[in-house]
């Protein structure tokens, strides 16, 4: 992969990057040659990743992006000290089951404060003059649940559709940026949040065993993902933008 994904001295910001499909992204990238910025609340796992990396001058900041109004100040700091961004993952996500029956705004707000509003509000930030190398490639990591419907998913799945719907109207503004900004959208992929949902529906273990059916490939690991983000951060994705790219096992299309 290396012939045709060289990120070498690409300085790349993956928000998310403590756990999970994010930071596996920023393992892959630094094997890649890439500058990781890990962005996340939680230190401990956070310096955890940075240890795992390959190459050097990588670094870490703390943000808590339920709170979107903190990204512009956080976006400021690490251009001033990092210089200007290639390329933004935004892994950062959260899942809630929340029946239509107990549904709250506030709740929904929540989820969609870090799913949705961080997202739009941090490639807002990197899109700026002066932020950016021509080139920067932004991937959200959205799901399948964005196409498809569970029950005490409304919240899940309306974030992370709306991040599809928004990202095919940014990739329109920015491309005369030479900026090109795609999603990923994960089938079940084990990490901290699959082990969450298997432990919620633990009494309906039925209807995982059947969505993993037709995730025929079998449940992703987070390589599967994160290969596919390296794919889309690269320069061989030149011509790729406004798009979702499925990476599911099958699921969607079975
Ligand atoms: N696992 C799956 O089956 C699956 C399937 C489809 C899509 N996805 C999507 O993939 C993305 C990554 O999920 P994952 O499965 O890798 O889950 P994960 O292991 O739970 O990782 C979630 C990441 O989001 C960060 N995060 C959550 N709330 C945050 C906040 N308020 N501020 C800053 N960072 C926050 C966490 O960092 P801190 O807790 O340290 O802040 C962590 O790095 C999510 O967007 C998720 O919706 C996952």
């Amino acid at each position: 992969m290396n012939g045709i994904a060289d990120f070498t001295d690409r300085k790349v910001l993956v928000a998310g990057a403590s756990s999970g499909i994010g930071k596996k992204t920023a393992l892959v990238l630094s094997r890649l040659g890439a500058k990781l910025i890990l962005v996340a609340r939680r230190e401990d796992k956070l310096k955890e990743t940075l240890e795992l990396l390959e190459g050097d001058g990588h670094s870490y900041y703390l943000c808590d992006l339920s709170q979107p109004e903190t990204i512009e100040s956080l976006v400021k700091t690490v251009v001033s000290e990092q210089g200007k961004l290639d390329g933004l993952v935004y892994a950062a996500g959260v899942n809630t089951s929340m029946p239509l029956g107990q549904f709250k705004p506030e709740k929904v707000q929540q989820v969609f404060n870090i799913n949705y509003f961080g997202f739009i509000e941090f490639v807002r930030q990197v899109c700026r003059r002066g932020r950016f190398n021509e080139g920067m490639r932004i991937v959200g990591v959205s799901s399948v649940a964005s196409v498809r419907g569970d029950k005490s998913h409304l919240a899940y799945s309306g974030s992370k559709a709306a991040m599809n719907a928004s990202i095919r109207c940014i990739a329109k503004e920015v491309a005369d940026k030479g900026i090109c900004i795609n999603a990923v959208a994960p089938a079940m992929t084990k990490t901290e949040m699959y082990t969450q949902y298997v432990n919620e529906y633990g009494e309906d273990s039925g209807s995982n065993d059947d969505l993993l059916k037709r995730q025929y490939l079998g449940l992703a690991e987070t390589d599967d993902i994160a290969n596919a983000i390296a794919f889309l951060m690269s320069p061989a994705a030149r011509f790729i933008t406004g798009i979702t790219l499925p990476v599911d096992g099958g699921l969607t299309t079975s």
